[in-house]
């Protein structure tokens, strides 16, 4: 692997702990504006400083997010369908490499469909980013699974996470399903789990916990972040189990005690908590 592709998959899969908290605010790409993100500047705002990555458009980076940013960039390059279309399974990649890199990603991610109409298309895009980006030493993230339609379970997710791999992606999202260690076994790549459609705040953390605990390398997690009605505190609850091995118990209790102490989701107001436990990014 090439020290670039090194240094930015590093970025993203902390070396530390081989561990990742990624934040997902990429939904309007296909979604619009959809509950809690109609303004996405400021939700990503007060919760940049808690995640590892954070995973967008070019079109939300460029108006929501600081160039001053620390936070690594991980950006999605495809898209094409919307939710009231015919197919959303029909993307094409829609960002250059040229603009990716003018971005400084991190990584660039994109969706297959594996299993739906437009299976094909997709697959072989992946293939042909995956050729494009490694040229100038930037992985790929390949999004699995989307899609109501199809089955989330081992089997299936297995085969689509295994072929995301086969074309080289070099980390897979997909979704946490019983028998979910098969997944990450026959996957040679690291996996990171989505959180769906949100739950309650302990069902998401006990969903982090169980991911990290099947295999994968962590989370990327959006709805049961930014739309919880406590998203900092959220995230520093997901957080003390990607990086800090709480249980659910620990997060939760955590979690709670944060919301009782009084509005935080301010960004000035976010001040580090010398009794938290470890879960500080830098
Ligand atoms: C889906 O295609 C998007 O890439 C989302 O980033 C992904 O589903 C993760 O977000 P959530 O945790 O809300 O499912």
């Amino acid at each position: 692997m090439d020290w670039g592709l090194k240094n930015r998959l590093s970025q993203i899969i902390k070396p530390q702990d081989n561990r990742a908290l990624m934040l997902a605010v990429d939904h309007g790409y296909f979604l619009g504006p959809t509950e809690k993100l109609e303004n996405p500047k400021k939700v990503i705002a007060p919760l940049l400083k808690y995640c590892d990555s954070l995973m967008v458009t070019r079109g939300i980076q460029r108006t929501c997010v600081p160039a001053t940013t620390n936070t690594p960039m991980v950006l999605r390059v495809s898209g094409g369908s919307s939710i009231i279309g015919e197919d959303l399974s029909q993307e094409e990649i829609t960002v250059s490499i040229q603009d990716a890199i003018r971005l400084n990603a991190s990584a660039l991610a994109m969706s297959i469909f594996v299993g739906s109409k437009y299976e094909h298309q997709t697959i072989v895009n992946l293939g042909k980013l995956v050729s494009k980006a490694e040229k100038y030493g930037i992985p790929v993230l390949a999004v699995t699974a989307v899609g109501k339609e199809l089955g989330k379970d081992a089997r299936y997710l297995s085969l689509a996470c295994r072929i995301a791999a086969e074309q080289g992606a070099h980390i897979v999202k997909t979704y946490y399903c019983e028998n979910f260690e098969k997944v990450v076994q026959s996957c040679p790549v690291p996996i990171i789990v989505a959180g769906g459609k949100k739950i309650p705040e302990r069902d998401a953390l006990q969903l982090t916990y169980n991911s990290i605990k099947g295999g994968a390398v962590g989370v990327d997690m959006g709805r049961n972040i930014w739309q919880s009605e406590h998203p900092v505190e959220m995230i520093k609850a997901v957080r003390t189990i990607v990086h800090g091995n709480s249980t659910v118990d620990q997060a939760y209790a955590y979690y709670k005690k944060l919301v009782s102490e009084g509005p935080k989701n301010k960004p000035n107001q976010n001040k580090p908590n010398q009794n938290k436990p470890n879960t500080t990014k830098k």
